[in-house]
């Protein structure tokens, strides 16, 4: 059984249009029996899900088949029913593949449409799939394959941009530009080093995933409705055949909490809230005031009015987009926190939210996958920026320091040193020996190596620091740091 992701959101996206959502079907399943008259029409379009939860037919499909074969093994079907069943779901499968299933809004949701379908195809056999066996657990499992498939490929999305930014990163290790804090030029840094702040918080949002994957992969199906089932069904047997690492504990949480999905909403806007930051910065970047790098003309959008605009929507809609994803995480949570136990139907409105979730944080970050190759640096730009703001002070500090002088002192003197060259119009490099001397005696003529902006960045060589050479270090332990998680999850 095949756990990957497989065009699920392209074939379900297509089929929406093919959604009766007049529904001309007599068969009203889920009011059979009980119901003297059909929904009114409004309360059908109203309480329907199969409109959108169509994109969870193949793992209802892996569910069901899994069930049935549970169901066979503790005596509860025969295996005659059991390979009809089987049968009559993969030939609903292909044909949702083909598109040519006829989804119905009367008939609710992904699953009622799906079982219909098999008892029209098979007849008895199908009438049987339902034992042991409610919507409630199984609109749970449906969610948690679907969510485990999603979060592998987005881990794979998420590792392909780490390794455009090891590479970007390779190609910088040693370019010089200015360092910011609070957006003033703080220190001299190099490009490289930057990058790899982007692969950590990358790299933590990976291990993020992976572990909130452990919560996603239990096996819900056996709670039934809320309190279980009276039929010996093999839990076990039904959580191997679906890859579930774990099952259940309780059947009434089982059934009512999406806190898996939650998990999962907020990893994604911390993703989301790294890739906006990273947006920010680009866009800046490529503002004329900064100018330190330029992307790719096939990156960039033009402006209807003014010809001479390249402008940078791809980072402005991943900065944008983030809203979304921050509002998926608190409709969630509001969507749970009132619930008494156990299942209740506000949770079909936790769909929408995590579906888009999804599609959003997989376009944003393919979208970063094709965008870091096509950035080119600017160089002298960067190095004519880290020049100006008196970038070296630090080192002029730390250069008393290590003369002797205590660091508040060396603070002060530096200061003072800052205001004269900035009344002179120099740059710290560029005053005089005598001129240095008069905010500290213990100045000698070696300062002037510790001033420049690459003695400043090699001089941070400590394990983390901006040094050229510590980068090309760090580039390798993230080389390997990366495969030892791409390795775990194969
Ligand atoms: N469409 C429903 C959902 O998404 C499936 C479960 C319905 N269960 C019920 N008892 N009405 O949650």
């Amino acid at each position: 059984m095949t756990l990957r992701y497989n065009d699920v959101i392209a074939n379900s996206r297509e089929s929406i249009f093919k959604t009766d959502m007049t529904s001309k079907s007599k068969m009203t399943k889920p009011r059979s029996g009980r119901f003297s008259v059909p929904a009114d029409a409004f309360v059908e379009q109203f309480t329907q899900s199969v409109s959108y939860d169509q994109r969870l037919y193949h793992y209802d499909i892996m569910g069901s088949i899994a069930h049935a074969c549970m169901l066979a093994k503790v005596g509860v079907l025969t295996e005659e029913e059991c390979s009809q069943i089987v049968r009559g779901l993969e030939t609903i499968e292909a044909e949702i593949k083909q598109n040519k299933f006829n989804w119905d809004t009367a008939l609710e949701d992904v699953h009622m449409n799906i079982e219909a379908a098999l008892i029209e195809r098979i007849g008895d056999a199908g009438k049987k799939l339902h034992t042991g066996r409610s919507r409630n657990d199984q609109v749970a499992t449906d969610l948690r394959l679907y969510l485990r498939a999603e979060v592998e490929a987005i881990c794979q999305s998420l590792e392909n941009v780490m390794l455009t930014l090891l590479d970007l990163a390779g190609r910088e290790a040693g370019t010089i530009m200015p360092g910011f804090t609070h957006l003033q030029t703080a220190q001299p840094i190099t490009f490289g080093h930057h990058m790899l702040a982007w692969f950590e918080m990358l790299y933590r949002d990976r291990t993020r995933l992976a572990d909130c994957q452990q919560r996603i992969n239990v096996l819900p199906l056996g709670a039934g409705a809320l309190a279980g089932t009276s039929y010996p069904i093999d839990r076990a047997h039904t959580a191997k055949l679906l890859g579930f690492a774990d099952i259940t504990e309780n059947s009434l949480d089982a059934v009512s909490d999406r806190d898996f999905a939650i998990e999962f909403c907020g990893c994604a806007a911390l993703i989301m809230m790294h890739l906006s930051r990273f947006s920010e910065e680009l866009i800046l970047w490529l503002s004329q005031a900064f100018d330190f790098i330029s992307l790719d003309d096939a990156w960039c959008t033009g402006s209807s009015i003014m010809p001479q605009k390249k402008n940078p929507d791809i980072p402005e809609l991943v900065r944008g987009k983030t809203a979304r994803v921050y509002g998926h995480l608190v409709s969630l949570l509001a969507l749970m926190k009132a619930q008494p136990l156990a299942y209740n139907r506000d949770n079909q409105e936790d769909k929408e939210a995590l579906f888009d979730t999804i599609d959003t944080v997989k376009a944003c970050l393919q979208a970063y996958a094709g965008m870091i190759p096509a950035i080119s640096v600017r160089a002298d730009n960067m190095r004519e920026a880290a020049q100006q703001g008196y970038s070296t002070a630090t080192d002029l500090a730390d250069y008393l320091v290590r003369k002797g002088v205590a660091f508040r002192d060396a603070h002060a003197a530096v200061g003072q040193a800052v205001q004269y060259a900035l009344n002179a119009q120099k740059a710290l490099s560029e005053l005089t020996l005598k001129e240095l001397q008069k905010f500290s005696a213990t100045i000698a003529n070696d300062v002037f190596a510790c001033l420049t902006l690459e003695g400043s960045v090699a001089a941070r060589k400590h394990f983390g620091g901006t040094a050229p050479a510590q980068v090309k270090a760090a580039i390798q332990r993230g080389r390997k740091r990366l495969e030892q998680i791409m390795v775990k999850k194969e």
